[in-house]
């Protein structure tokens, strides 16, 4: 299979990255910024079956033509699309400045959708495309102090999510999102210290990887929520 995954130079995206190129007949395409923890990534595959695009997403699909070509010459089809770039600000809502929300809104919202629309005629049948949100953005969660820009993007990709698995079904394609619990990264140890989560990155890792590879044949346009506790 050929799987694209965004945010994949450390935490969930990494692990998940790790666990779909452990199967040597996988091909994965690893997106993010840092080039240098890409290139480690992609030679400690004993596959070698990763290959990596360095890539700040928000600017390179400001017009997509380039990305789309570098996505082409590692492969023609895209079996599963996995968006999981993120970046976590965590404020008071009155402190945030403009740039803030749009950083945010373009990593968690923006780029997931263009890049969806840019690869959407190069999805073979029955692709799976796996939006990772957070149980922030489910609807009727809990909700806390300082996270209400991430929260509600998180709920605008889940919410598109669920529009695209209508739109597309019965067209071969299917998009469902994962709304995670917390999971000891980086992300979570820098906006919240100290906090101890009941899964680390490899695990959740896995359960992504089985999701991806089979959850399109029990579910489409569906947000599902992944925790044990609250958060
Ligand atoms: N950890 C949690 O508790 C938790 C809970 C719920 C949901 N999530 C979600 O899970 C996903 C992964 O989170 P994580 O905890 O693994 O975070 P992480 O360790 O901070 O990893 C985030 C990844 O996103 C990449 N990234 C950020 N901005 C990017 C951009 N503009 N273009 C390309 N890549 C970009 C980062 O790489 P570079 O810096 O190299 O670009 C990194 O690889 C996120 O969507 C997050 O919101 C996490």
């Amino acid at each position: 299979m050929n799987i694209i995954i965004t945010g994949a130079s450390k935490g969930i995206g990494k692990e998940t990255t790790l666990a779909f190129a452990e199967d040597k007949s996988n091909h994965v395409l690893a997106i993010a910024r840092s080039g240098s923890l890409l290139s480690k990534l992609s030679k400690s595959s004993a596959n070698n079956n990763i290959s990596y695009i360095e890539a700040d997403l928000n600017e390179s699909l400001k017009s997509p033509e380039k990305l789309l070509k570098e996505v082409k010459k590692a492969f023609n089809r895209v079996d599963i699309l996995i968006n999981n770039a993120g970046v976590l600000i965590h404020k008071p809502f009155d402190e945030f400045n403009t740039d803030e929300i749009r950083l945010m809104t373009e990593t968690h919202f923006i780029s997931p959708l263009l890049l969806t629309k840019t690869l959407i005629h190069s999805f073979s049948k029955n692709a799976h495309i796996v939006n990772i949100s957070s149980m922030g953005g489910f609807q009727g969660s809990s909700r806390y102090p300082g996270m209400s820009v991430y929260s509600a993007v998180k709920g605008a990709i889940a919410n598109l999510t669920e529009s695209l698995g209508s739109e597309y079904e019965g067209k071969g394609l299917f998009f469902n999102s994962l709304a995670l619990g917390a999971v000891q990264t980086e992300m979570l140890d820098t906006a919240f210290p100290g906090y101890d989560a009941p899964l680390n990155a490899e695990e959740m890792a896995g359960f992504i990887y089985w999701f991806a590879k089979n959850g399109h044949r029990y579910f489409n346009g569906k947000v599902l929520p992944v925790s044990v506790n609250n958060p």
